[in-house]
């Protein structure tokens, strides 16, 4: 069999696990990077030279000259895509016929950012970035979306916003109580914004089988997390895509069987933002501490994180309907200084205690971690380089994490630069 030159970054937990760094030093060595799911909802954060760089939709390769294609399973705002463009160049980021924007991919419209902020301001609030994400996804799934390709087809695309606005417009009205959309001015404005993104249109689908079956090394760019996937997250407190290695297929047209190794991203800890259960969450000073030594704010919306100690059930089944084999372990110098580390082994629920990782979000909800302590350590990691010279407490806590999820941990990250990184063989 050929050799597989494809790669997958993924979140292990519930997003933020700081992919943007490691795909930023994966992306050296990749000719292409693919976002295949999600969309402005993201917030991947790279360091490069001491200067921070905050990208959205548009993959991190871009800064390394990697051709960067946003494919067909990621849903776009214009708008966003158009200013982040912007903010590279003005950075001196150059990028031109590297960067390759999906006909397929479904254009996020006034009307899903509109209905995202209002239903969340009801009951059943899931505490979305408020992106027009799911409002997006579900007109896709309803056969009611918009696609890229469809900005050039002039009376098609008004036809379809005309028709879809006005029918928002009742919704908005008798939901919401919010004078309507003006359609005929969506139309003008998105048509603008197509032919500024015409140049970095096209057939994804093509490019990157093609690149892989010639040899070049592509980068699936994971966003959000495992555990935010619609089909295996902690459902409803999910993101509308399949944000594991399980939506690469669908959300590229690349077969399953051209898809090589899967890296799982996962932080020395765990975080959440939004509604939703999160067994070891620290609700005390702790996780206080957790978030500002970690900085746990979230780099779309500012929020807040929570912040808890490692779940090793959650990252179990993780690791399994990802085929995680890697692991990358992030921010591993925030733990210095901690007297006691823990790591949840287990759930106690109803008097009986459980390694799987429940369905249902409300027995979640209700489970309590069964924790294995380790002791701490006090140095400060950032100079760090080789996993020998961590302090003996961090390789048993690295190791014992390793045999339990029966995975390697091949890369280790002390500090938000770059080089600030332990790579293991
Ligand atoms: P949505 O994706 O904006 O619909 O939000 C759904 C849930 O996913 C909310 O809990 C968000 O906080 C969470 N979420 C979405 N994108 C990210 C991300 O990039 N990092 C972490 N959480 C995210």
């Amino acid at each position: 069999m050929k050799t597989l030159k494809s790669t997958c970054v993924v979140g292990v937990q519930w997003g933020d696990e700081g992919k943007g760094k490691i795909v930023d030093i994966l992306s050296h060595k990749a000719d292409v990077v693919v976002r295949f799911q999600g969309g402005g909802n993201a917030g991947h954060t790279v360091v490069v030279d001491g200067e921070k760089f905050v990208l959205h939709l548009i993959p991190s390769g871009i800064l390394h000259k990697s051709t960067c294609v946003v494919a067909n399973g990621v849903v776009v705002d214009l708008i966003q895509m158009l200013d982040e463009m912007e903010e590279l160049k003005r950075r001196g980021v150059k990028f031109g016929k590297n960067l390759l924007l999906s006909n397929r991919a479904h254009v996020v419209m006034p009307y899903h950012k509109f209905l995202d902020k209002y239903s969340e301001a009801g009951k059943g609030k899931i505490g979305t970035t408020q992106r027009g994400i799911g409002p997006c996804y579900a007109d896709k799934a309803a056969r009611k979306g918009i696609r890229v390709g469809d900005l050039y087809n002039e009376a098609f695309f008004r036809d379809r916003v005309l028709a879809f606005t006005e029918e928002k417009n009742k919704i908005i009205a008798a939901l919401y109580g919010q004078p309507p959309l003006d359609a005929q001015r969506i139309v003008e404005e998105y048509r603008g914004y197509a032919e500024k993104l015409k140049p970095f249109v096209g057939d994804a689908v093509d490019y990157v089988n093609v690149s892989i079956d010639r040899g070049r090394r592509v980068l699936f760019e994971g966003a959000q997390g495992s555990l935010l996937d619609i089909d295996f997250g902690t459902y409803p407190f999910v993101t509308s895509s399949n944000s594991d290695a399980c939506g690469i297929s669908a959300g590229t047209g690349v077969p399953p069987k051209k898809i090589g190794a899967i890296l799982g991203v996962a932080k020395a800890y765990c975080t959440r933002v939004g509604e939703g259960p999160f067994p070891t969450e620290l609700k005390d000073g702790l996780g206080d501490k957790l978030r500002e030594i970690g900085a746990e704010y979230g780099a779309t919306t500012g929020r807040p994180r929570r912040c808890g100690w490692f779940d090793g059930v959650t990252s179990r089944h993780a690791v399994q309907i990802n085929g995680i084999e890697q692991v990358a372990i992030t921010k591993l110098d925030v733990l210095s200084g901690l007297e006691e580390i823990r790591f949840a082994t287990a759930y106690r629920y109803n008097g009986t205690i459980t390694e799987r990782m429940p369905s249902e979000t409300e027995v979640l909800a209700r489970c309590e971690p069964v924790y294995r302590s380790f002791k701490g350590w006090k140095d400060d990691l950032s100079r760090i380089r080789k996993f020998d010279d961590l302090p003996r407490e961090a390789r048993i806590y690295l190791n014992f994490l390793e045999r339990y999820l029966k995975v390697k941990v091949t890369m280790i990250s002390v500090g938000k630069d770059r080089e600030k990184t332990i790579l293991r063989k």
